[in-house]
């Protein structure tokens, strides 16, 4: 039994430009960009990218280019022209990419991920990396907050539904408890979606501009769940693979989705 002093907090919020309400209270950020950023970033370390460094505008990313970096630069789901891809999923899977570092800069992700590279530990989230996620979530017991990446500051709904899963995950185990209205909300959310994701998700304004850039394959893959066992952390403004290997297994955690959803 868990007292309300045990518990630590697990709370979502929507969107970067809410972060400055949120922050302050947790040690622990969960940045989340299922279409595209933390899905590939996610898969980019998993298939054996060393660092990836994220920068906010595409002028820094340029710098790094003329420094003779790899670079990956991606503006309203395109490639930027000049840079040697975007950010699909697929170009990081490459052999030739293994042990190599990349700067990355996209639309709202790395944004998001450079607003949380304060104080707290930063980490990314995604469908691919899941359960795998929400178990290190748990064994951590730290205060935890999710920051949905959005779509230029405005809500979207594959990242509210992530968060929403996360969330739902976490307080099922009773050691989490959360305040908030938007985390009530994005927890519904993800229950109304658990069983048809694909279906739901139908309705999502990232996923239709994606496809009609032609990118399902992308879309496909970062809504598949829990093929990634991987979790990225910030070290120093760099994102590495974080070094954890489950040994506890009192929380096997099987966050329900239907097997349709894939
Ligand atoms: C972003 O950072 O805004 C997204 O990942 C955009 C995308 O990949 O299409």
């Amino acid at each position: 039994m868990h007292t309300t002093s045990d518990k630590k907090l697990i709370e979502v919020c929507y969107t970067p430009g809410q972060y400055p309400l949120y922050e302050g209270k947790f040690d622990l950020v969960v940045v989340i960009d299922v279409l595209r950023a933390t899905s590939a970033i996610t898969t980019a370390l998993h298939y054996g990218v060393e660092k990836i460094i994220p920068v906010g505008t595409v002028e820094e990313a340029r710098a790094f280019k003329a420094k003779g970096y790899i670079t990956a630069a991606e503006r309203d789901g395109q490639v930027v022209e000049g840079f040697d891809f975007g950010n699909s999923p697929y170009a990081f899977m490459d052999e030739k990419m293994k042990g190599k570092t990349v700067v990355l800069t996209t639309t709202n992700g790395t944004r998001a991920i450079q607003l949380a590279a304060s104080k707290c530990t930063v980490v990314m989230g995604c469908l691919n990396n899941l359960d795998f996620l929400c178990q290190w979530l748990i064994e951590r017991h730290e205060n935890t907050l999710v920051l949905a990446s959005g779509w230029k500051d405005k809500v979207n709904l594959e990242d509210t539904i992530c968060g929403g899963a996360i969330a739902n995950t976490l307080l099922e185990t009773r050691r989490f408890r959360s305040n908030e209205d938007s985390t009530v909300a994005a927890k519904f959310i993800y229950r109304s979606a658990r069983e048809h994701l694909l279906s739901f998700l139908r309705a999502s304004s990232h996923r239709r501009r994606l496809i009609q850039l032609n990118i399902q394959q992308d879309v496909k893959y970062c809504l598949t769940l829990n093929t990634v066992p991987c979790i990225p952390v910030l070290k120093d403004g760099v994102l590495v693979r974080l070094d954890y290997h489950p040994v506890n297994t009192e929380y096997a955690i099987k966050t329900p989705f239907s097997s349709h959803s894939n």
